[in-house]
């Protein structure tokens, strides 16, 4: 590393957004309470972490998986880098652009048909193990020819996990796809959009698929003139486009909204003809370009319900909650169906840049009502995920997961909460064996 001090480094780079570089395994972790007996599986978190220790935005360091695994009480900890090209510094002169599997792997997990795949939203996803181990690039047998989305979703009802790629170069600039319970990618269809946006995420109900085409556009001539490559330009409009789920582009009808930015939805539903979306709005996004991450208040999500009213034709939009949020969870069992509840993390209004709060969440989606968990000064959250107590379990009958850090002491830590209790003690504090940096998303693997 270049000897820069700490203030002249980028805001990703500082603190605890500031990479790892040793790939350490800790057993027999300590906990300050009790871990659940009914916890066996593992927690896996993906995050930037640039192994050069430089990167020029956060979207770009090379990820590293966090893996916290529970065994009868007893906790461990893992971190590895997913060895992707860039990683293993073999990606071409060039820097691999155009090559679909020089992914830097670095924004998501999920496991689908038994395989446990690592994503980002450029390019192929990278196929790794529950030890964390790199297997490789995965193309669903060569039938996925594009990038894939960071977030799928998986329905728990069929089994079936849809997603999309979108493109910013060249069109199509978004395609659907839909692979069938046993990981077979058994439907692609090109859909139609006027610009080249970011889309980095969207929605899915039991019936339907809903994409958001909203107006953080890519900008090839600014790009080539190493300008800022995305601008928020609210004058090209904003539009939702529902799709059955096995439907093509001609099926998709879509519904203006204003303009706006949502990284994150928390979850959908139908109820007769209308369509609930519950999502993290943000009034703009990346408006002064794309290390613009954060330009006070309006940059940050609010909780916010979409009503799409297929028979009407109109979309009602309603604010639930000023609290800044984001990365927004529901117990993945109710993707796509009326969720009781949903989880956030709190994002810092007060800040300089980008900047994860001391507050994580619990909505009850419905009325908009939440708990607030306050974990103390100095304490920063992360993407709060549910895992069930059994598979049998409703509603809010299981536990939060969270990674956090102690500023004060310099200590990540592992927050198991009980659901029902939402704001109180957490049930286990697992004290980690190495810092581990501020990052994206995560999901629960319970055994099986
Ligand atoms: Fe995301």
């Amino acid at each position: 590393m270049s000897a820069v001090s700490e203030t002249e480094l980028q805001w990703h780079l500082q603190g605890n957004w500031a990479p790892v570089f040793d790939e350490v395994d800790g057993n027999e972790l300590e906990v300050v309470g009790e871990v659940p007996r009914e916890l066996n599986g593992v927690y896996i978190r993906n995050g930037m972490n640039p192994k050069s220790g430089h990167s020029d935005h956060w979207f770009f360091g090379d990820g590293m998986l966090h893996g916290v695994t529970f065994e009868d009480g007893r906790v461990s900890y893992r971190n590895r880098y997913v060895r992707t090209p860039a990683y293993l510094e073999e990606a071409g002169a060039d820097g691999g652009l155009g090559d679909l599997a020089n992914s830097k792997a670095n924004t998501h997990i999920v496991r689908h048909a038994g395989k446990v795949l690592a994503l980002e939203e450029g390019h192929l996803p990278w196929l790794v193990d529950e030890q964390l181990n790199t297997i490789g690039p995965y193309d669903f047998a060569g039938r996925l020819k594009g990038s894939m989305t960071a977030h799928p979703r998986i329905c728990p009802e069929t089994g079936e996990m849809m997603f999309f790629g979108y493109s910013m170069m060249a069109e199509p600039y978004l395609t659907y796809h839909r692979a069938n319970a046993a990981g077979e990618l058994v439907q692609t269809e090109v859909i139609d959009i006027p610009n080249p946006v970011m889309m980095h995420d969207w929605n899915v109900s039991r019936n339907y698929v809903i994409f958001m085409d909203l107006p953080l556009v890519f900008d090839l001539e600014a790009a080539m003139k190493g300008e800022s490559p995305f601008g928020f330009k609210p004058e090209v409009g904003a539009r939702l486009g529902v799709m059955p789920r096995d439907g093509g582009n001609a099926d998709v009808r879509w519904f203006d909204i204003d303009p706006c930015y949502v990284f994150h939805p928390m979850n959908a539903h139908e109820e007769g003809d209308k369509l609930v979306l519950y999502v993290c709005r943000l009034n703009s996004a990346m408006r002064n370009g794309m290390d613009d991450m954060y330009s006070g208040d309006e940059s940050l999500g609010k909780m916010t319900r979409w009503t799409i009213d297929l028979k009407a034709g109109t979309v009602q939009e309603e604010r639930l909650d000023d609290a800044p949020i984001d990365f927004p969870r529901v117990d993945d069992r109710t993707i796509g169906m009326p969720s009781r509840f949903g989880y956030a993390m709190g994002l810092d209004p007060n800040a300089q840049s980008l900047t994860f709060d001391r507050y994580l969440y619990k909505y009850e989606l419905a009325t908009g009502g939440r708990d607030r968990l306050d974990l103390g000064k100095g304490v920063r959250g992360a993407e709060p995920v549910f895992a069930a107590r059994t598979p049998e379990s409703v509603d809010d009958d299981g536990f939060v997961l969270s990674l956090a850090h102690d500023e004060n002491r310099n200590q990540s830590k592992f927050l198991v909460m009980d659901a029902q209790n939402f704001s109180g003690k957490p049930l286990a504090e697992i004290l980690l064996p190495q810092r581990v940096p501020y990052g994206a998303h995560g999901s629960w693997m319970p055994d099986s």
